[in-house]
């Protein structure tokens, strides 16, 4: 089988840029979300990360033009084109969510299509349920999408070979780094990367810094590009906290409890960039 048309449902922070990514290496792609409203912002957002990179030289215009042309936008699953080769979710990181768009669309797309998820921290056994389990795997794309070399690759239980096969060959046509873990909570990224970030958040809480001096520390001692706390509000700060909570009940092991402000901050709605504050101001 060869992959040619990709689905990518949800068009926040993560599935406007795997939808640009894909768009941008001929793929053709329908990029799926709850209104017409939400995808007008992912397609402006895709547009004005296209120019950045025209600005870079890393892109020409004709290719940023050809991109866009690549990505249809479609309102709700239930219009979403049955003949797609692949499907990548990257909707909220609530469980209940992600099983009930999959358990729709294993009754709309075609039975040999692959089923992705861009979950965080989700085991992909458990969403694959009883889908299609054996052409079900993790596709963990990094933010910025355009940007970031990596895909981690996650194989469920019962993830075929030869699904995991293709979708590592996929990943390399679109310019991508996979790496193969196996499906524990947080597979490797999200288990080293956000017990850190939490940590970072409860030096604030427990007064040992100001947030600037905790993310100077991290950039300048360890050469991270971000500061913990700056990475926190790119993330979004209910992603974390919602990976934070899988990593706690998955393990069931009290080391990762999410840290009181975390919690305090999403239950205000100062989720980070995408709402325009979180432990900094955005405009
Ligand atoms: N498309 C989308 N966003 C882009 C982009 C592109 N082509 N190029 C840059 N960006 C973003 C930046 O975040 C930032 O936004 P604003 O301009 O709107 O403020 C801006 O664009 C910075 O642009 P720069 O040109 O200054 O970029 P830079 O060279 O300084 O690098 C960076 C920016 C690559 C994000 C760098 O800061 C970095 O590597 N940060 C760490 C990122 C990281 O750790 N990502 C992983 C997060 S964890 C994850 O993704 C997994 C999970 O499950 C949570
Ligand atoms: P986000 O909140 O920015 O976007 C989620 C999108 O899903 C929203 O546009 C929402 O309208 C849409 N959505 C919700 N229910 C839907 C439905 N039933 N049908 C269609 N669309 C629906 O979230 P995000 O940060 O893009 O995260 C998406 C996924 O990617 C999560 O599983 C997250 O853990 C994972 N992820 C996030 C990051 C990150 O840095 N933010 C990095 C890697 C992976």
């Amino acid at each position: 089988m060869t992959i040619r048309k990709v689905a990518v449902i949800g068009a926040g922070t993560m599935g406007n840029g795997i939808a640009h990514i894909f768009g941008q290496n001929n793929y053709s792609v329908q990029l799926v979300d709850l209104s017409d409203e939400i995808l007008s912002t992912a397609r402006n957002t895709i547009s004005k990360n296209l120019e950045r990179q025209v600005k870079k030289n890393l892109i020409t215009p004709e290719t940023a033009e050809a991109t866009l042309g690549n990505i249809i936008t479609v309102p709700g699953i239930d219009n979403i084109d049955k003949e797609n080769d692949l499907i990548i979710e990257a909707v909220v990181e609530k469980i209940d969510v992600k099983r009930n768009i999959f358990n729709i669309l294993s009754n709309i797309i075609k039975p040999d299509s692959i089923f992705a998820s861009n979950t965080s921290s989700i085991s992909i056994t458990e969403l694959a349920g009883k889908t299609r389990p054996d052409k079900f795997i993790g596709m963990h794309f990094m933010n910025p999408v355009p940007v970031m070399k990596l895909v981690e690759i996650i194989r469920g239980y019962s993830t075929s070979n030869e699904t995991y096969e293709l979708i590592k060959q996929t990943s390399e046509t679109i310019g991508k780094t996979p790496v193969e873990v196996y499906d524990y909570p947080g597979f490797i990224s999200n288990r080293i990367l956000m017990p850190m970030i939490n940590e970072a958040i409860f030096s604030l809480y427990e007064h040992v810094a100001t947030k600037e001096a905790i993310d100077e520390v991290m950039k300048l001692g360890m050469n991270h590009p971000m500061g913990p706390l700056t990475l926190a509000d790119f993330i979004g700060l209910d992603v974390c906290l919602d990976i934070m909570n899988v990593l706690y009940h998955g393990f069931n092991d009290s080391k990762y409890r999410p840290c009181p402000l975390l919690k305090k901050m999403v239950d205000a709605g100062k989720l980070g960039r995408k709402s325009g504050e979180g432990f900094y101001q955005y405009r």
